[in-house]
């Protein structure tokens, strides 16, 4: 049986040519329109199970192209690949349902692991097991399902129902939000609003451990600048990424209120003050030390080389 098939549509060929040759190398069926005109002559010929889209093109946009897709009868799973798209237009694709973003630019990790959610998704969407209309694992819909009955018509409610949904899912992506806006009877805005403001809640996928450096001023002016870049070489990950291995991911916040202890970082629940380079990395190395093992040893010899002169 021929596996997914999957068309990107963006305006930047750069974009289609990396994500094309990331996908083919894990077998999947991958073509390329330039925008939502050509994406649309593609996809009337049908046969496409998802659709990866840029939201700002010239000519036919890609909220366009969605609504294109909703209208027609076809199942297509559908996946923004954007900068950084207004919250205006985030809710409006949420509320057209689509199940999932791949930051640009993205790494083949989360590329990757976007793309074997959403054909997940899709696949279950496609199955005769599952309820009509949905678009979701239904082992993990079952236990979400509990905690938001759980919740029901309780004040307050929603900031618990996610948090429940991210140690189920391990992120919020729309999809997730959606299911949650529903069985809370909370406008999708709202949930898509709570979910950004706060930093503990995350849209992308997550590494086995997450660290959290702080970046507001205290931690600044004691220089958690050089801590981060540090951990950022590395781990070889930016702020906001994943390891390729899924180990660790990083992220930056505001002032975590242990302005005390700073500079400050916070790995999953533990936080660690008084953060020197050389002190991260060894406490990320007991979470793993393969991630950072020679990086160690170079940080303690620069120290004595420091002390010596
Ligand atoms: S500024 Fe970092 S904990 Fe407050």
């Amino acid at each position: 049986m021929a596996g997914p098939r999957i068309l990107i549509v963006d305006d930047e060929p750069v974009v289609i040519k990396s994500a094309e040759r990331v996908l083919r190398s894990e077998g999947y069926d991958v073509e390329g329109a330039a925008g939502g005109r050509e994406a649309i002559l593609k996809l009337e010929k049908g046969g496409y199970d998802l659709v990866f889209t840029d939201l700002k093109m010239p000519e036919v946009d890609g909220l366009t192209l969605i609504k294109w897709i909703r209208k027609s009868s076809q199942v297509i799973g559908i996946v923004i690949i954007t900068g950084y798209p207004s919250q205006d237009t985030i809710k409006d694709a949420l509320e057209l349902g689509i199940i999932d973003y791949v930051p640009k630019p993205f790494t083949p990790s989360v590329l990757l692991d976007v793309t074997a959610r959403a054909v997940e998704w899709t696949e279950g969407r496609k199955s005769k097991e599952e309820s009509a209309g949905e678009e979701f694992p239904p082992a993990m819909a079952a236990e979400l399902d509990r905690v938001i009955q759980q919740y029901k018509n309780r004040p307050g409610s929603l900031i618990p129902v996610l948090q429940r949904a991210q140690e189920i899912v391990g992120y919020l992506p729309p999809v997730v939000q959606r299911r949650i806006s529903r069985g809370l009877n909370i406008p999708v805005a709202e949930v898509h609003g709570v979910v950004s403001f706060y930093s503990f809640f995350t849209m992308k996928p997550r590494g086995d451990h997450n660290i959290r450096v702080c970046l507001g001023t205290a931690c600044y002016v004691k220089g958690i600048e050089a801590v981060t870049s540090k951990i950022k070489d590395v781990l070889k990950i930016d702020i906001g990424e994943t390891t390729e291995d899924r180990k660790f991911s990083l992220e930056g916040v505001r002032c975590l209120g242990a302005c005390g202890l700073a500079p400050v970082m916070v790995i999953d629940q533990e936080t660690f003050g008084a953060m020197s380079a050389k002190k991260a990395l060894e406490i990320i190395g007991r979470y793993d030390q393969s991630a950072v093992g020679a990086a160690v040893t170079e940080e303690a010899e620069a120290d004595l080389t420091g002390k010596e002169n």
